[in-house]
């Protein structure tokens, strides 16, 4: 069994999928060991995005991020981390495979509507941040 990360971006808390989501990654064959949700403040989601800081959409990523609540949901199977990147799908959903969660549900690049992480040493770090 191994962990990653999950977050419900504000666009999707907004528009009521909380519960969608979660039935997706149940269904998957994911489960759920722990779940939130929380306002970020700005120099958390600066902090937690801080590999893309110098690029040009970090701004609009740290602003989008913490315009609303978001949902971040500790996940547990196995090969979690590759599994839930196919589950949630491409960053842009004009190029997320049918099926996926951003392909169903994203607005745009920016609002992707999911977070997931990409590495299992992201994944720990970012558990770890959301999940002291
Ligand atoms: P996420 O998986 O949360 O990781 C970084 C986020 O930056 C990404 O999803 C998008 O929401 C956002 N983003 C905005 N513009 C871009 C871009 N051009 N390339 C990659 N990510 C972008």
């Amino acid at each position: 069994m191994s962990r990653t990360l999950l977050i419900i971006k504000p666009d999707a808390v907004e528009r009521n999928l909380i519960g969608h989501i979660i039935a997706r990654l149940e269904r998957a064959g994911f489960r759920v060991l722990a779940m939130q949700m929380i306002k970020m403040s700005v120099d958390g989601a600066r902090e937690f995005y801080a590999v893309h800081r110098g690029k040009p959409f970090y701004d609009n990523l740290v602003a989008f991020m913490t315009s609303g609540p978001v949902v971040p949901v500790l996940l547990e199977k196995e090969n979690a981390v590759a599994d839930l990147r196919a589950l949630v799908g491409a960053t842009n959903p004009e190029e997320a495979a049918c099926g996926t969660i951003r392909s169903d549900i994203a607005r745009s690049t920016e609002r992707n509507s999911v977070h997931a992480s990409d590495s299992d040493e992201n994944a720990a770090r970012e558990i770890a941040f959301f999940f002291p």
